[in-house]
């Protein structure tokens, strides 16, 4: 009783609060021709909970006659209600909820015109690789599970994945879009508040499915230029011998293998880009922060935060490499 007062009093103030998975709340752009149609399923189930629920009460009251007031059930008493709440209703109501499913995606826009700015999305187990193209080759770069946008700027998504079938979803900005290998989906969103969007992975991709999280963060034009202007440097060179020797073990242990670092040898491809990483929010696609402390428990048993990943466990390390490393990390800003 006590959790389901916990899940009832969290789903009232999620309604209020800005929830970052809301879908009913204050949407933008395309997202809001999906949030009709969601407060309209709400209303509905609503409406025959309580329908439900009367006509239980009502059974469960009703005066019961004795056995011989009672007809045989071979006479057929009661049958109505199974035809019409049981064939009935149903078909009512489901083809009526496809048809305004197919009216609500019939309205969505894939294309909002020409795109300010296009970026590639590409789904891997379990995290996104998010690649900016620019007019250069220099002006190219890849980042993780951080979208940076300037707030009104329409920005084409063009998804795909490396791997299996996973889905971006960002419940705020626009509805679920499958990424698919060797095809791409391309659509556009568009941020019309300042803040952090979150996005998840809706599509069951591998054990890690719950962990494939991404942000969109919805800028003024100023700090958006900022933003690409650092993450198209390669790394700062380590300042001082320990983030030396941090970056030294990360070019010599199997870390360059799977990471590129821009900027050092580090020229791996498997997972994700660190050039900047120090500036990201999180780690793991979404699972736990960005800190010092997260960064030396995730290089030693990355396995125990996010167990399937390809990211082994590095616990041979000695206490002082692996404060270098995390320290070179967190340096890459
Ligand atoms: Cu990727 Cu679920």
């Amino acid at each position: 009783m006590r959790r389901l007062c916990g899940i009832v009093a969290t789903a009232l103030l999620g309604a209020c609060a800005p929830a970052p998975f809301a879908t009913l709340g204050r949407v933008d752009a395309e997202a809001g021709a999906l949030a009709p149609l969601g407060w309209f399923l709400v209303a509905l189930s609503c409406l025959l909970i309580v329908g439900m629920t009367v006509l239980i009460v009502w059974g469960v009251r009703r005066r019961r006659g004795s056995l011989d007031r009672h007809l045989p059930v071979d006479a057929g008493g009661g049958q109505r209600w199974i035809l019409y709440g049981g064939v009935v209703m149903p078909v009512v109501v489901l083809t009526g909820l496809f048809l305004l499913t197919l009216v609500a995606l019939g309205t969505i826009r894939g294309s909002l015109g020409r795109p300010d700015l296009t970026i590639a999305v590409t789904g891997h187990q379990w995290w996104w690789q998010v690649d900016y193209a620019g007019d250069g080759l220099q002006d190219r770069f890849q980042t993780a599970n951080e979208i940076h946008v300037p707030v009104g700027a329409t920005v084409r998504i063009e998804l795909s994945s490396a791997d299996v079938i996973h889905s971006f979803w960002v419940p705020r900005l626009f509805g679920k879009l499958d990424a698919i290998p060797g095809h791409t989906n391309r659509f556009d969103i568009r941020a019309d508040r300042p803040g952090t969007y979150r996005g998840e992975c809706a599509e069951y991709c591998g054990v890690q499915h719950a962990h494939m999280r991404f942000a969109v963060v919805a800028e003024s034009q100023e700090a958006f230029d900022a933003w690409t202007a650092q993450q198209r440097e390669p790394a700062q060179p380590p300042a001082g011998p320990v983030l030396t020797s941090g970056r030294n073990a990360f070019e010599q242990y199997a870390c360059a293998l799977c990471h590129r670092v821009r900027g050092t040898a580090a020229r791996g491809s498997i997972g994700p880009d660190l050039t900047h990483i120090g500036s990201r929010l999180t780690l793991g696609a979404g699972r736990v922060p960005n800190t010092r402390a997260r960064l030396q428990a995730w290089i030693i048993d990355a396995q125990a935060l996010k167990p399937g990943i390809a990211m082994p466990a590095f616990d041979e390390l000695d206490g002082p490499t692996l404060d270098a490393l995390a320290a070179y990390l967190e340096s890459l800003e």
